[in-house]
């Protein structure tokens, strides 16, 4: 906060330009903060809002239901493969809570009280409540509170960039999937497996090879460990696919939602479970089988609302072949990008790349993790009218999803210009 004095005061904003309190204009290459899916303002969004908000701005799901979310709970249902109920809360990180407390209460409402371990993949992330940090894990965000957290079993992750010593990237895949089947079978003792679902994003754009998701799927099937999984940045979209564990072909127990699902418009997140997970909940009132778990926005009609319009949207504007579309603009700028010498490696799928900067490239050794490389990329961007936010060493790339193929030129030539202007703040 010391470097951080002052700040640009959006005033307003449309499309994907955000425009600040002095006149300058940016480039929304965050989505604001991954989940924008139209751009701003968009009228038919903003409408949806105006009539609910006449209708019914909000009123509890406890005891009680509203039209908006009864219909989004049927639309998440009929476009997500196995899954039976949604749980709705009003951020990413509360949904995950869900998920872990629904795996966690499943297998004591089974009788199986000892499949209580949680198994989650290093440099996951999942949210910043403590259940959320507990089964991700990047140990630049968590560090100061890793005795507060939960202890889970974590398991490594193949990032094709740095592969250890001695080994292909195919044998490293292999080793990544014998630990965890080694793990599973020496005791039966583990409750869930948590994943983000395709990739990690907060923990470095780490894009999952083919068939890792799949056989993490399997091996959980094969030792009665459920699978849960995280899509709260990854679906919807992000990374090509609407549903991103069909891409995948690995089908969860429980899966969480959120960022897109409003479009960026409210805030609303969702954690879907598969039958065999909610009949277990179920039993008479004395049984105390139920779920003690609710927030007080918990399926806001407003957001709700907007949800639906949101996903109706995707379908009429057919967003999701739009995307496979657009996508392609990014490769143009592979190599112009790889050519900077402060870039390691470039990891992209759907409407989503990574820059992994390094300040040498033979060794891959990341920039100085002490330089304040967020601060010095919002900078350079600004003067290039851009709004980029670094994690670590990785410049992210996130723009709203529906951003046309001549504004992802735009703002790819913009993100050429800010590496190159800043580099030599980083070395
Ligand atoms: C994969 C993933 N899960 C969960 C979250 C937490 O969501 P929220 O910030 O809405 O709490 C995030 C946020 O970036 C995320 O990327």
């Amino acid at each position: 906060m010391k470097e951080w004095d002052s700040f640009s005061e959006i005033k307003s904003a449309k499309g994907v330009w955000l425009t600040d309190s002095k006149g300058n204009k940016m480039i929304d290459a965050v989505a604001s903060m991954w989940c924008n899916v139209w751009g701003h303002s968009n009228a038919q969004l903003i409408k949806c809002m105006q009539n609910q908000s006449k209708r019914l701005q909000h009123s509890s799901l406890f005891n009680l239901t509203n039209e908006p979310a009864e219909k989004l709970a049927k639309k998440l249902v009929s476009i997500s493969p196995k899954m039976y109920k949604v749980f709705f809360s009003d951020n990413g990180s509360s949904a995950m809570e869900i998920a872990i407390k629904m795996s966690l209460q499943y297998w004591k409402n089974i009788g199986e009280p000892k499949k209580r371990k949680i198994a989650t993949l290093k440099n996951g992330y999942h949210g910043d409540t403590f259940g959320a940090m507990s089964v991700g894990y990047v140990p630049e965000f968590f560090q100061k509170f890793k005795k507060q957290l939960f202890s889970t079993i974590q398991f490594d992750v193949p990032n094709s960039y740095r592969i250890p010593k001695g080994l292909t990237f195919h044998e490293y895949q292999n080793q990544c999937i014998e630990k965890i089947e080694k793990r599973f079978a020496k005791k039966d003792d583990v409750a869930a497996f948590v994943m983000e679902s395709g990739a990690q994003v907060a923990g470095g754009v780490i894009i999952y090879p083919d068939s890792f998701q799949k056989k993490i799927s399997e091996l959980c099937k094969k030792y009665h460990v459920l699978f849960v999984l995280d899509e709260i940045a990854t679906g919807f979209g992000r990374l090509g696919s609407m549903i991103q564990y069909q891409d995948q072909k690995s089908i969860p127990d429980i899966v969480a939602f959120g960022k897109m699902l409003t479009g960026g418009y409210l805030t609303m997140a969702a954690t879907l479970a598969n039958k065999k997970i909610y009949d277990s909940f179920l039993g008479e009132f004395k049984e105390w089988k139920h779920l003690f778990h609710g927030h007080t926005y918990t399926g806001n009609p407003m957001a709700a609302s907007i949800a639906n319009e949101n996903l109706e949207m995707y379908q009429k504007k057919n967003l999701i072949a739009k995307i496979q579309k657009t996508t392609k603009v990014f490769e143009k700028y592979y190599q112009e990008i790889s050519d900077i010498d402060i870039v390691g490696d470039i990891r992209h799928k759907g409407m989503l790349m990574g820059i992994d900067l390094v300040s040498d490239k033979n060794r891959k050794t990341p920039i100085n993790p002490k330089k304040s490389i967020n601060k010095i990329f919002f900078e350079e961007g600004k003067k290039h009218g851009i709004y980029l936010r670094t994690l670590g060493n990785i410049v992210m790339i996130v723009p709203p999803l529906y951003i046309t193929e001549n504004e992802l030129d735009l703002l790819m030539g913009k993100v050429v210009k800010t590496i190159n202007s800043a580099k030599s703040q980083l070395i």
